[in-house]
């Protein structure tokens, strides 16, 4: 096949997801000539960037969790509101349907941004050939195949799905996300193994939609990594819906036929049991992808697991060559990809791009919402660190009965000393958009008694977040 050797870039940069695109537009709008290429393919095989995020991520999985949510809401809370329902219906396929209307919005979006910005897209797999003086060489495959030139390279080629070692995706019976946010008729059941983010939130929207919902947790805490008071909180929520959670299991064994998926698994008691579903999700994390990049080409470091080795500025083993996002260590979040996007585009410009990784929100979009940002009750106290804490519950808000949505609550951790806010944590509606006034606050090292002075509009959900301020010093108003 005969190579097209045609263009010199500033900047290229492997991969359009969240780290990627993002990295590609801050470096064009700094002055620098950028490519960015991207392999991931529409239905149609055109080119749909925005990587895991839009295409089988964030952004489907969010437009499921909300039509999900306006079918539970008909079917169930509407009528407290005195509005009645008959002949309730649900068309799973035009769901998917609008699911897949916003996902190519997403795709559409990005190629603008990249017009706009004046990034040269180039659709097919990208890997390295060769450093040479001019900077490294990278050949595309895609319709057809091409070599082009970058003096540096950003790397932002994602995550894929962790497989059980017992079973392989097959996408029909046994589904990643992929398949999970595919599915074109509600199993009757579904099991998840892996009670993290993707196991809580497709749990949620396949049970709102009619399945009988198990999820399967290997450890035996309820999301570990999550405030305790906080993870209890939901836990009780979840329940109450009747998502079957089972922690501290052992999956045995898994099989797979076209009538469904039998699993076996031993129970934190060690009773054997088996589970006969139509489906099942596999969501237990995700690996860094470096398939097909020809790492070995150039001597790009790996660690152990896969990812590539970077310090906190992104910087791999080899000059001129960055890594952002899933592929490298940290937390696995499109903001967070997006933010060493940016700061890496910064740096090869000559600035100081900035990560602030101890102030990273995470959010888990399942109702309540979960989200928080800082440290959790139990790290302050494995850490020894003298802190106060403040709750405030959302029966108390006046704008959440309104809403019809009191679950849960905004909790609040300070310096015993200082008062500067280590930690929020919180667990209710719309709890991720609550978080960033946090984040912001943190940021700006603010103490619990700055949020508790500041005017928050009434009535708002806003308010929960000041009175858990207020509550730090042991001075709710309406609690
Ligand atoms: P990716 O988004 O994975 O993009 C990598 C891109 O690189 C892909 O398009 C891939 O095709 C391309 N690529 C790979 N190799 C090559 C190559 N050699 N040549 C060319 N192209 C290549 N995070 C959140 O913050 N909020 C959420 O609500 C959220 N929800 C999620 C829901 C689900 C179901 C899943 C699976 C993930 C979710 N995430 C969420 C995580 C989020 O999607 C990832 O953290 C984010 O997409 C990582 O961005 P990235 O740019 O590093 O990689
Ligand atoms: P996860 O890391 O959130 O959770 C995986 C869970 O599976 C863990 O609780 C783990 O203990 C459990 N597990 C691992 N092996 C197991 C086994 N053999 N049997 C039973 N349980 C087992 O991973 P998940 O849910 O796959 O999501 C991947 C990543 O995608 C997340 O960590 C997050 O970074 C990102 N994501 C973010 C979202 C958000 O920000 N709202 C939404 C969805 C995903």
């Amino acid at each position: 096949m005969e190579l097209k050797m045609n263009q010199a870039f500033d900047v290229v940069v492997i991969g359009a997801g969240p780290g990627g695109y993002v990295a590609a537009i801050r470096a064009a709008q700094l002055g620098l000539k950028v490519a960015c290429v991207d392999a991931w393919k529409s239905a149609d095989g055109g080119p749909a960037p925005g990587g895991t995020c839009t295409n089988v991520g964030c952004i489907p999985s969010k437009a499921l969790l909300q039509s999900s949510e306006h079918y539970e809401h008909a079917k169930r809370h509407f009528a407290d509101h005195g509005i009645g329902v008959s002949g309730l219906s649900l068309d799973v396929a035009k769901m998917i349907g609008r699911k897949d209307q916003v996902v190519k919005q997403n795709n559409d979006g990005i190629l603008y941004l990249f017009k706009k910005n004046k990034v040269s897209f180039f659709h097919g797999r990208g890997s390295f050939v060769k450093a040479t003086d001019q900077g490294y060489e990278i050949r595309i495959d895609g319709a057809e195949t091409s070599v082009i030139v970058g003096k540096h390279i950003v790397i932002a080629t994602g995550s894929n799905a962790r497989a059980l070692p017992q079973v392989a995706f097959d996408e029909q019976q046994v589904l990643s996300n992929e398949g999970a946010l595919a599915l074109t008729e509600v199993p009757k059941s579904l099991c998840l193994i892996g009670s993290g983010v993707i196991g809580l939130e497709m749990g949620s929207v396949w049970r709102r939609l009619g399945a009988d919902v198990t999820v399967l947790e290997a450890l035996p805490n309820f999301l570990g990594a999550v405030d305790e008071q906080i993870a209890r909180e939901a836990r009780k929520a979840f329940d109450k819906q009747g998502l079957k959670i089972e922690l501290g299991v052992r999956v045995d064994t898994v099989e797979s036929s076209k009538k469904g998926v039998s699993v076996t698994y031993a129970t934190a008691k060690g009773e054997a049991r088996t589970l006969e579903v139509d489906k099942l999700v596999v969501s237990i994390g995700r690996v860094p992808n470096t398939d097909g990049l020809g790492a070995q080409a150039i001597g790009l470091a790996l660690d152990e697991r896969g990812a590539i080795k970077v310090d906190a500025d992104c910087r791999t083993n080899l000059a001129g060559v960055w890594a952002v996002g899933d592929v490298v260590r940290g937390p696995m979040l499109a903001h967070k990809a997006e933010e060493e996007g940016v700061a890496v585009a910064e740096r090869i410009a000559g600035q100081h791009g900035h990560v602030d990784f101890r102030l990273i929100p995470w959010v888990i979009y399942t109702s309540p919402e979960i989200a928080w940002v800082g440290q959790t009750e139990q790290q302050l106290k494995s850490d020894g660190v003298a802190y106060r804490v403040g709750s405030f519950p959302f029966l108390a808000n006046g704008r959440a009965r309104a809403l019809g949505d009191t679950t849960g609550m905004v909790k609040m951790l300070a310096d015993a000393k200082t008062d500067e806010i280590l930690g929020v944590h919180i667990v209710g509606p719309m709890a991720s958009e609550l978080i960033a006034e946090c984040v912001v606050a943190m940021a700006f090292r603010a103490s619990s008694e700055d949020i508790a002075r500041v005017c928050h509009a009434h009535p708002s959900l806003s308010e929960s977040v000041k009175e858990a301020a207020l509550g730090v010093d042991k001075r709710t108003l309406n609690f």
